[in-house]
C-alpha cells in the first residue's frame, strides 16, 4: 500500500474485517424491504462511461480541471464515444459544514461552488458527479456524510449533481454486513427522496461482498482496493472480479475500480489488456489520467470504438473465463446481436500461444466459417473455426467473432509465433528458434512471407524457406532460425519481433502483422552452494514496489525495504517480496537443491498477511509451504530442482487477497554442480 489513499483505506479496513461474516440472513433482509425503495432509478443501464480525477491528480481537484476535462471530451471526441461523466471524487469541500449543517465546497478550489461547475458542465452536455463516504470523515479527512445523508443528498441534487461515488473510510462499523447495508441504502434512499436521477455508486472495497446486495441498493459497487499504476495491480484486481460475472446486470455492476490508462506506470500492452478486460468486465470506463497531457497512444486506447462497445453492448452480459491455465485465458463475452467477443489474455510474464474455438466460445456451426474481428488492429479476417495467437507477455488479443458468409472475402485469420516458452541463449553462445505461421482460414493465404528479427548487434538467420505461394487452410509453414548473442551481452529478456505477411483471395485483402516471440539471455549459477540475493534472476514480477535483495519488501521504491526478520530471527541474504510474485532463475539443468526460510516479516506481524510458498521447477510444482501467516514467523522450505532448466518462487496471497503480504525468502541459497 504506498500511497496515502490506500493506508487510509486499509487502516479502516483492519477493524471491518474481523467478524465480518455470518450475518447474510440478517443483511438478506434488510436488504428485500429496502430493494424497491433504491435501486429502480432507470439509471447505468449501460456501465457509466466518465472521467474521474483521484487516479491522477489526488487532492488536487478544482473547478477548473472539471471544466478543461469537459471542454476536453468535446473537443477529442470522448463525448462523441460515449465518455458522459465528469466525477469529482474526495477533497472537494471544506473542513466544516455551514451553520445548517450543509456540506461547503472549497471556496478557493470551487470558486462557482459545485453548482456553477455543474451548470458549466451541463452546458456541454455531459453529467457532474461528486464523492462522499460513508463514515464520518472522507478518506482525505473531510466531512463525511454518516448520519447526515439526507441534507446531504439534497444538496447534491440541488447543486445538479448526477453522480455519487460513495466511499467506506471512518465508517465506526461493527463490521457486520447489517451495518454497511444501513449506511448504504440510508444514502440511496435519501437520493431517491431528492427526485433527482442520480447513479449511486458503491465503494466498500468488496468487504462485504456487495455483489450479493448491491445491486438492490446502488448502480454499481467496487469489488476490490485500489487499483494503482502498475501490473501486479491490475493482474490481481482482475483476478478477483472476472468470477463475478453472474452479479453483473443492466442498472447494476461490478466495479474494478477506474482506469489507469496514460498514468505511465505501465506499459501500452498493459494498458490496452486493462482497457479489454475492463470493457469485457462490463466495468465502469472512467478515465483516470491527465487528459490534457494524454498521448496519441492513450487517446487511440480511450477511443477505440470496437472495445467501448463491448462494454456498452445492450446484452449486459459480463464476460466469464472459459479457460486458464498458467496464466493463459480466455475470456468470453456474449453479445446482444449474436456475436461472442473473445480475449486471449496472457497474464503471464513470457509469450504464451492461447487457443480456442467458435464452438467453445458459444457460436453455432457454420459451414462457411466465421467473421474475426481483431479489435485493436482494426481488421477483419475469416477462420474456418479456430481461434488462436500468441500474445505477447501481459498482452490481450481482442476478437468480435460471428457468423458472417461474406468474411470469405477477408483474409484468413493467421496464427503466427516464435517458439513456445522463452527460450535460453547464454551470452556468446547461439541457438535455434522456431517460427510458425497456420492458415485458421478455410481458403489459402497467398505469399506468405516471414522476417524474424532480433535486437541489434546480435546475428539473426534463416534456415530453411522463409515464404511460400500459398498457404492452404489449416496448414502450417515452419521456418528454423539461428540466434547468436554477442559476448557480454546483458542477462534478461530480449523480445524477438518480426512480421508475416500474406494476403486473401479477395482484392485489398494484404496483411502485415507481427509476431510475438522472446529469449532470455542467461548466464547459470556457478558449481556449488549461491545465495540466490546474488545471483541475476530471469525475470521477477511483485505485487507492490520491486523485489528487494536482503531487505524485506518496502512497498514502492527499489531499496526501500527493511532488514528480513522472521520470528525474531534477522537474516543478513534473503528475497524480499510482496505477494502475488514470482521470481524465475535460469538454472540450465545444473542444479540440485534450494532451501529457504519463509514467511510473512515481522514488520506485518499479527496483521492481515497470509501468504503460500512454492517453488517450481520447469513449471512443475516441487515445494509449498502451504498457508503461512503473519503470527508463525519462519518455516523451512527445501525443493528438489533437479535437473531443472528455469526455477521460479511463487508467493501467492493465500486467498485472501495481498494485504500485509510482506513475504521473505529468508536465507535462499541453491545448489548447483
Ligand atoms: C478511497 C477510495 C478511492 C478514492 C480515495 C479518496 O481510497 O477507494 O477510490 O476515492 O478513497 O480519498
Amino acid at each position: 500500500m504506498p500511497i496515502p489513499r490506500r493506508i487510509i483505506a486499509c487502516v479502516t479496513a483492519g477493524t471491518l474485517w474481523t467478524g465480518a461474516l455470518g450475518l447474510a440472513a440478517v443483511g438478506a433482509g434488510v436488504a428485500t424491504a429496502s430493494q424497491a425503495a433504491a435501486v429502480d432509478n432507470g439509471l447505468a443501464i449501460t456501465p457509466p462511461m466518465g472521467f474521474n480525477d483521484w487516479n491522477a491528480f489526488g487532492c488536487n481537484v478544482s473547478e477548473q480541471l472539471i471544466k478543461d476535462t469537459a471542454d476536453y471530451f468535446v473537443s477529442s471526441g470522448l463525448k462523441a464515444a460515449g465518455y458522459t461523466y465528469v466525477n469529482i471524487d474526495d477533497c472537494w469541500m471544506t473542513h466544516t459544514r455551514d451553520a445548517d449543517g450543509r456540506l461547503v465546497p472549497d471556496p478557493v478550489k470551487f470558486p462557482d461552488g459545485i453548482k456553477g461547475t455543474a451548470d458549466y458542465v451541463h452546458s456541454k452536455g455531459l453529467k457532474l458527479g461528486i464523492y462522499e463516504d460513508a463514515g464520518t470523515a472522507t478518506c482525505a479527512g473531510y466531512p463525511g456524510s454518516l448520519d447526515h445523508e439526507a441534507t446531504d443528498a439534497q444538496s447534491f441534487a440541488d447543486w445538479g449533481v448526477d453522480y455519487l461515488k460513495y466511499d467506506n473510510c471512518n465508517n465506526k462499523s461493527d463490521g457486520t454486513r447489517a451495518d454497511f447495508l444501513r449506511r448504504y441504502t440510508a444514502m440511496g434512499d435519501a437520493l431517491k427522496a431528492t427526485g433527482r436521477p442520480i447513479v449511486y455508486s458503491l465503494c466498500e472495497w468488496g468487504q462485504q461482498q456487495p455483489w450479493e446486495w448491491a445491486g438492490d441498493v446502488g448502480n454499481l459497487w467496487r469489488t476490490t482496493g485500489d487499483i494503482s499504476d502498475n501490473w501486479g495491480s491490475l493482474k490481481s484486481i482482475t483476478d478477483a472480479n472476472l468470477p463475478l460475472a453472474a452479479y453483473a446486470k443492466p442498472g447494476a455492476w461490478n466495479d474494478p475500480d477506474m482506469l489507469e490508462v496514460g498514468n505511465g506506470g505501465m506499459t501500452d500492452t498493459e494498458y490496452r489488456t486493462h482497457f479489454s478486460l475492463w470493457s469485457m468486465m462490463n466495468a465502469p470506463l472512467l478515465i483516470g489520467t491527465d487528459l490534457r497531457k494524454a498521448t496519441q497512444a492513450t487517446m487511440d486506447i480511450l477511443l477505440n470504438k470496437d472495445v467501448i462497445a463491448l462494454d456498452q453492448d445492450p446484452l449486459g452480459k459480463q464476460a466469464t473465463v472459459l479457460s486458464s491455465a498458467g496464466g493463459a485465458q480466455v475470456v468470453v463475452k456474449q453479445l446482444a446481436n449474436g456475436d461472442r467477443a473473445v480475449a486471449l489474455y496472457n497474464e503471464s510474464d513470457q509469450p504464451q500461444h492461447i487457443a480456442t474455438t467458435a464452438k467453445a466460445v458459444g457460436l453455432p456451426a457454420s459451414g462457411a466459417g466465421y467473421r474475426v474481428r481483431d479489435l485493436w488492429q482494426h481488421r477483419d479476417y475469416q477462420s474456418a473455426g479456430s481461434l488462436a495467437a500468441t500474445v505477447p507477455a501481459h498482452g490481450t488479443v481482442l476478437l468480435r467473432v460471428g457468423k458472417d458468409v461474406r468474411a470469405l472475402l477477408d483474409p484468413a485469420l493467421v496464427d503466427a509465433g516464435v517458439g513456445g516458452a522463452a527460450l535460453h541463449i547464454q551470452p556468446g553462445k547461439g541457438a535455434d528458434v522456431t517460427a510458425t505461421v497456420t492458415d485458421l482460414g478455410t481458403l489459402p493465404a497467398l505469399n506468405v512471407a516471414v522476417k524474424l528479427t532480433a535486437p541489434s548487434g546480435w546475428s539473426v538467420r534463416p534456415k530453411g524457406r522463409t515464404s511460400v505461394v500459398a498457404l492452404p487452410g489449416a496448414h502450417t509453414l515452419t521456418t528454423t532460425w539461428h540466434i547468436d548473442v554477442p559476448a557480454g551481452t546483458d542477462t534478461g529478456t530480449y523480445p524477438l519481433s518480426g512480421t508475416v505477411s500474406y494476403s486473401g483471395v479477395g482484392p485489398h485483402t494484404a496483411v502485415s502483422s507481427p509476431l510475438a516471440g522472446q529469449v532470455a539471455v542467461a548466464v547459470p549459477p556457478p558449481a556449488g552452494t549461491s545465495y540466490l540475493s546474488d545471483l541475476p534472476w530471469e525475470s521477477a514480477s511483485n505485487g507492490w514496489g520491486p523485489v528487494e535483495r536482503d531487505t524485506s519488501n518496502g512497498e514502492t521504491a527499489a531499496g526501500d525495504g527493511r532488514p528480513i526478520t522472521l520470528g525474531g530471527t534477522v537474516y543478513a541474504k534473503g528475497l524480499g517480496v510482496h505477494a502475488p510474485s514470482t521470481v524465475a532463475y535460469y538454472t540450465a539443468g545444473g542444479c540440485t537443491s534450494l532451501n529457504a526460510t519463509v514467511g510473512i516479516d515481522d514488520e506485518k506481524k499479527n496483521s492481515k498477511g497470509s501468504v503460500e510458498f512454492l517453488v517450481l521447477a520447469d513449471g512443475k510444482q516441487v515445494a509449498d509451504s502451504g498457508v503461512v501467516t503473519s503470527t508463525t514467523g519462519g518455516h523451512p522450505l527445501t525443493a528438489d530442482i533437479t535437473g531443472a532448466q528455469v526455477v521460479q518462487l511463487v508467493v501467492t496471497d493465500g486467498g485472501d487477497g495481498n494485504d500485509s503480504d510482506h513475504a521473505d525468502w529468508a536465507g535462499a541459497a541453491i545448489t548447483c554442480s
